[in-house]
């Protein structure tokens, strides 16, 4: 399963990319309004710092208005891929976008009905939330292996991107449930390499070493 990273923060964008581990860079509207600056600046410059694709959301809620943004929005860079809300109009858009080859991911996918709705559009990626799903009392994980399961016939090559990530354990799921992709946002990234034995065992190997004499 291939990591993205979940912000448009480029600073953090910058610190993830340098470890190796990114494969792309998921944002939306939410993300987008932390930062400052012109959207298509900072699409521009996410995707100079990252290998893969980098998402960017329509705004518009009517099927026109998303399939005039979803051209502007792949106007700016080759590796942009437009999100999509799923919804009878972003169904609609992410028909005529997928048509015309640029590639689209439905998001806010909670079920497998709409996922299967998406992949029958077009969509290049569905997008489940997790943690969403997990604050109103359901299962995220559930949701992504549902999906999982019902797009691994690959008959339209939907990939499912697991978002709303909001721990390492989240991913470890995800990726056990058949997510092809997870999107992590930065302090779930770093939480990833973390762990209190690795700590322990490294701090005893200098302890070791420093008893013993030798240099540094
Ligand atoms: C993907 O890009 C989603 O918009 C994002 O993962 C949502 O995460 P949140 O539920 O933590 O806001």
């Amino acid at each position: 399963m291939k990591l993205f990273l979940d912000t448009a923060n480029l600073d953090d964008i910058r610190a993830a990319a340098k470890l190796g581990v990114i494969h792309g860079v998921t944002t939306n509207p939410t993300l987008i309004s932390r930062e400052k600056g012109d959207l298509s600046a900072i699409i521009r410059e996410i995707a100079s710092l990252v290998d893969g694709p980098v998402f960017a959301e329509v705004i518009a809620q009517n099927a026109e208005g998303m399939i005039r943004e979803g051209r502007e929005l792949a106007s700016i860079d080759k590796a942009v891929c437009v999100k999509i809300p799923m919804t009878e109009a972003g169904l609609t858009a992410v028909s005529a976008l997928s048509k015309e080859g640029i590639p689209v991911c439905c998001t806010l996918v909670f079920s497998a009905a709409q996922a299967l709705l998406a992949s029958n559009a077009g969509a290049r990626y569905v997008a489940p939330f997790i943690g969403r799903f997990d604050d109103i009392g359901y299962d995220g994980i559930e949701a992504v292996a549902s999906i999982a399961e019902v797009l691994s016939d690959g008959e339209f090559g939907t990939e499912v991107v697991a978002a709303s990530v909001r721990s390492p354990l989240h991913a470890v799921e995800a990726a056990r449930a058949g997510a092809d992709i997870a999107t992590v946002p930065p302090k779930a990234l770093f939480q990833m390499i973390r762990h209190p034995l690795t700590d322990a065992g490294l701090a005893k190997f200098m302890k070791d070493w420093a008893d013993s004499g030798r240099e540094a």
